[in-house]
């Protein structure tokens, strides 16, 4: 594939370091920078043939197959549109709107379009989430009933985050989406989410938005999806996930923890990781950073699915659905009530009471809880299926 790159700055130069490593054959061809120098400097970095600071002209060169949405939160739309009057295939980086109306319309004008639109969710395609979700489809751990996802970390790098208008809010939107990905990739994309509870506050700077959040998001066969973000967090990135269901539990920590811990006086390079706070005494580094974000694994489906004509396993309408949900979210956050997840579009199941299944011991009880005591004895709690009697059983 050829690649159009358009945005210059932190995660276009991720993106461009995942793409043109390890020999890989899908190459950035062309980059846009509103500002010619740095899109120079891009190009001499990264050996592109093109370098632009006219948006459509990268777009429209004949050579480009696809174009990669770099872009601050606000110019999201935009950038779509421009894609969709060349009628060239799009990825576009997270979260696909600010809002889920803006989210809606790129995904109508895509759709509209018969062009492809990848959503750049990387963190739903890390080595360890991938092996965990192939897990938690084959059953290893039953019904899944919660899923919690974490960001933290101590706040972006550029201006643009910080101001409200632009990014569509804080914390939520900047690192919401992820969780909420995360969490609905393991609940079930096909399960709808229903409601949602969060709390946020800005708790340290000073801006308009919320820089610290957690909520609840219920799905309608009773599972929970739970988000926990800040940009006050202090000490690194912190990317955790737990899930657990009837049969088990998985903890995966992507970023802070991945087994590699390295202390030093500080006499060498200034870069340990993304978000690092320090660069003296124990440190956390990551081996490679675009490996354990997922960005290989990403768009080695995103290339693929456009080649082979299907849906990469994250689109834009994963990307409406992500923003529907923040939407209620911020909605809670000021009403302080559970909040509808409005989606005009639901593609999933439909809703459905969840259904309860309880274990039974025999005929007439249900078993509730076994368990070996020190002693040796097995001890069986029941309960009577007609009574609701609650009896325990010991085994010596
Ligand atoms: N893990 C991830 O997937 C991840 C991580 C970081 C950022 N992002 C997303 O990537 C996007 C860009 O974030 P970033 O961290 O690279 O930001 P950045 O500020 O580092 O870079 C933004 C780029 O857009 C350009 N730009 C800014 N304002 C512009 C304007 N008004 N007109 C034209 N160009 C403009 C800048 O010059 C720069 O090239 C955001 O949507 C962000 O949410 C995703």
């Amino acid at each position: 594939m050829n690649i159009a790159m358009l945005g210059s700055g932190f995660i276009a130069r991720f993106y461009a370091e995942s793409l043109h490593a390890q020999r890989r054959t899908d190459r950035i061809t062309s980059v846009y920078s509103r500002n010619l120098e740095n899109a120079k400097r891009f190009a001499d970095d990264y050996q592109l043939q093109h370098h632009t600071d006219v948006m459509q002209e990268a777009i429209n060169r004949e050579d480009i197959d696809v174009v990669l949405i770099s872009l601050p939160n606000h110019l999201h739309e935009a950038a779509v549109a421009e894609c969709v009057k060349a009628k060239k295939n799009v990825i576009c980086t997270k979260p696909l709107g600010r809002t889920a109306a803006e989210a809606k319309r790129m995904l109508d004008m895509v759709e509209e379009a018969g062009i492809f639109g990848g959503y750049l969710e990387d963190l739903c395609y890390t080595p360890k989430f991938l092996k965990s979700l192939e897990s938690v489809k084959q059953g290893s751990i039953g019904r899944v009933l919660w899923a919690k996802s974490r960001e933290t970390h101590p706040g972006p790098h550029s201006d643009w985050f910080w101001d409200k208008e632009k990014s569509g809010g804080g914390a939520i939107i900047d690192l919401g989406c992820h969780c909420v990905e995360i969490s609905r990739n393991f609940i079930g994309k096909n399960v709808k989410p229903l409601e949602v509870m969060c709390w946020a506050d800005t708790q340290v700077h000073p801006i308009d938005a919320e820089d610290h959040a957690i909520g609840l998001v219920k799905y309608a066969n009773g599972a929970i999806g739970q988000f926990e973000v800040s940009w006050v967090f202090r000490g690194g990135m912190d990317l955790r996930d737990e899930v657990m269901g009837t049969e088990g539990t998985i903890w995966i920590n992507s970023f802070l923890r991945t087994g590699f811990e390295m202390f030093t006086t500080g006499k060498g390079e200034e870069y340990v990781a993304e978000k690092a706070e320090v660069n003296k005494g124990w440190l956390f580094p990551v081996g490679d950073e675009s490996h354990e974000l997922g960005y290989p694994h990403m768009f080695t489906d995103m290339f693929t699915a456009i080649e082979e004509k299907r849906d990469a396993q994250e689109t834009f309408y994963d990307g409406y659905v992500v923003n529907a949900i923040l939407d209620a979210a911020y909605k809670s956050a000021e009403t302080k009530l559970w909040e509808p997840v409005i989606l005009e579009d639901w593609r999933g199941d439909q809703p459905e009471i969840a259904a309860k299944e309880f274990i039974s011991y025999n005929e007439d009880y249900y078993l509730i809880k076994e368990e070996v005591l020190p002693n040796g004895d097995r001890k069986l709690i029941l309960k009577h299926k007609i009574s609701g009697e609650v009896i325990q059983k010991t085994d010596s």
